[in-house]
């Protein structure tokens, strides 16, 4: 199927409007779609699998309304707590969005919002940061770009402390629909709305770019998305 490439920021930035993302976000993506879509419910598989590698000093890449961050930032026992969370996004409705949510449920966050392209190289404004843990939550099934996509592993994961972990999910495309019906909606969404790009999107591929970038990589297929965690950044070998 062919795949969008051009103006994918301006659609993005459209599509992610301040009224889509308070009034349909949370309820339909997050609550229809994973658990009825997608079969990977948000509160018994993806809000903790998120807050389990989700430590003081964290970057979310592709935000949406900061659902996950700032859920996991309301528990009593972290919303006192220092927190350090940088949010990046193509669009500055997320970022506006999500960084009122986080900051409404834990007023001594410290909240960073950065406008990139996940599969750019990061902004000079991240350059020399380090964080222990970095999330890339329902991002890759957005991205136009077939597997050329997943540099956005490549160019991130420098951005990870020592023992950081990077940790992400993502919607596969048509090989991995559990039904007829998953399919047609697969199709729905690559087609018609045009906000998926992942009707080619294969575990193999995106396991193989993992393993490519880290030295130690989970995944996990619940339904029709896939779960990644990753540690050990790669290194290029440097003759000596
Ligand atoms: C489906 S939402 C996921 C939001 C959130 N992580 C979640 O799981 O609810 C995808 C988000 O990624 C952003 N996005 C899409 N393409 C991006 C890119 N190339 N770089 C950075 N953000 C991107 C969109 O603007 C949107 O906020």
């Amino acid at each position: 199927m062919a795949d969008l490439g051009a103006d994918k920021n301006a659609a993005y930035v459209t599509a992610y409007s301040p009224s889509f993302l308070t009034h349909f976000y949370d309820k339909y993506v997050l609550g229809f779609n994973m658990s009825f879509m997608w079969g990977c419910p948000v509160d018994t598989i993806l809000l903790p699998f998120f807050s389990e590698n989700f430590s003081r000093n964290h970057l979310d890449i592709g935000v949406a309304t900061g659902y996950f961050p700032a859920t996991a930032l309301s528990r009593p026992f972290r919303r006192d707590s220092k927190q350090h969370l940088t949010l990046v996004d193509l669009g500055p409705n997320p970022l506006r969005a999500a960084s009122a949510r986080v900051l409404s449920v834990a007023t001594a966050t410290e909240v960073r919002c950065i406008e990139a392209d996940a599969t750019e190289p990061p902004p000079e404004s991240l350059r020399g940061h380090r964080f222990d843990s970095i999330s890339m939550f329902n991002l890759f099934h957005c991205v136009p770009g077939g597997k050329a996509k997943l540099r956005a592993l490549a160019e991130y994961k420098n951005l990870l402390s020592e023992d950081g972990v990077l940790t992400g999910c993502t919607v596969l495309g048509h090989a991995h629909a559990a039904n007829w019906l998953t399919s047609l909606y697969l199709r729905w969404y690559n087609r018609r709305l045009k906000v998926f790009h992942n009707w080619d999107d294969r575990k193999e591929d995106i396991q193989e770019a993992l393993e490519s970038e880290f030295e130690e990589v989970e995944t996990w297929v619940i339904g029709t998305t896939m779960l990644f965690r990753a540690k050990r950044p790669r290194q290029p070998l440097v003759d000596v």
